[in-house]
């Protein structure tokens, strides 16, 4: 079986050639990201293997099908960048629900760390010899208050994480996980509490139409001076403008984001010697409060290893089977998987 591979990394090639030629079955790695313009490198291939920045828009959904291209396997939990409804009929797209909530939780907090300890300003310091401590100062997450909004897989593995530092917990999930609320240390409540109480906020949740832009001027309005800001899920999830706007008038104390609204255009590429042409981007990356990493949480190696051998086995199920555990299918109206395609 031959695979095209789109927006392939060097990191990826090590367990996707492993776990491939185990199965009989053979990658072809493209640089370039599935969109329009590329999707006829497809030709040929029974399937293709796609990232987070790739299009599988409703005209890349068509041409495939159109080559007989039989499937979409994305090699990551997040389907917001796929047209499913769209797809339904014409091709399977398959994902990777949890690789390692751990990796991504882990990134959350050790951004948030970095950035209340100001450990991005003490390693560029010392590094110059220059050891003094003026504008260190942080603050202990000891007895803070961590807004989670998505309370799935990595967010609890984050809320874990955060109980350990001896934080207080408000969750906010639209289907709220059973066990996890104790009335005490962890508690669910609506989204104006959290804003209103939080001192840091961290965002769990997936990109959908109810919420993108959850963090925008209004919600900013309900926080408290100072708030911290944590993205580590998807980047439209944030009004970027109103985020700016936000740390200019000191109401947002800092902010960590390992994903940024466009970051399509600039994640995963060497940018160094261009000029950055998105100026919030790059006003963004100005501030002394702010942290950016690109898109980078997800990546461990035990991260990798788990995302090619699921995209493997799913590959493999769908091929004997017709249908996958995790294939994503819309026809039953709901944004969850239907739990085998049998949709299709
Ligand atoms: P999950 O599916 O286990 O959890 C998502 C949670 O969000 C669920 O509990 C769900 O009920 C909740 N949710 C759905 N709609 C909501 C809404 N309107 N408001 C509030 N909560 C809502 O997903 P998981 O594995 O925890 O991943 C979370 C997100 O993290 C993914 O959607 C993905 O966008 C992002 N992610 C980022 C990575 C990175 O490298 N930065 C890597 C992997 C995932």
């Amino acid at each position: 079986m031959k695979i095209a591979f789109f927006d392939a990394k060097p990191y990826d090639k090590p367990s996707f050639d492993k776990y491939g030629a185990e199965n009989g079955i053979k990658f072809k790695y493209f640089e370039t990201k599935l969109n329009e313009d590329t999707v006829d490198l497809a030709h040929g291939y029974d399937g293709v293997c796609v990232f987070v920045n790739d299009t599988v828009n409703a005209a890349v959904i068509d041409r495939l099908y159109e080559m007989g291209v039989r499937f979409v396997a994305l090699r990551c939990a997040g389907f917001n960048n796929v047209d499913c409804r769209h797809a339904f009929g014409k091709v399977h797209v398959m994902r990777v629900p949890a690789y390692s909530p751990y990796a991504v939780a882990e990134h959350a907090m050790a951004m948030l760390l970095t950035s209340i300890r100001r450990i991005h300003k003490a390693y560029i310091r010392t590094r110059d010899f220059n050891f003094s401590l003026s504008g260190m100062t942080g603050f202990d997450l000891h007895g803070k208050t961590v807004g989670v909004i998505g309370t799935g897989r990595i967010g609890r593995v984050f809320i874990d994480i955060c109980r350990g530092f001896g934080m207080k917990v408000l969750a906010y999930d639209k289907y709220r996980a059973e066990g996890l609320d104790n009335g005490d240390t962890v508690r669910y409540t609506e989204l104006d509490e959290l804003f209103a109480k939080s001192d840091i906020i961290s965002l769990h949740c997936p990109l959908t139409e109810e919420t993108y832009h959850l963090i925008n001027d209004e919600a900013l309005q309900k926080c408290k001076r100072g708030v911290v800001i944590l993205n580590t899920s998807r980047g439209a999830l944030v009004d970027a403008e109103a985020l700016l706007n936000g740390i200019k008038s000191r109401k947002v104390g800092a902010a960590c984001l390992d994903v940024y609204e466009e970051e399509s255009e600039f994640f995963f590429e060497d940018f160094s010697g261009h000029i950055l042409e998105d100026d919030i981007l790059a006003r963004l990356i100005s501030m002394p409060n702010v942290i950016v990493t690109s898109h980078q949480a997800f990546l461990t190696e035990e991260a990798l290893s788990n995302i090619a051998e699921t995209t493997v086995n799913n590959i493999v199920e769908l091929t004997k089977n017709g249908q996958c555990q995790n294939e994503l299918c819309y026809r039953c109206g709901s944004a969850e998987d239907c739990k085998g395609g049998k949709c299709f």
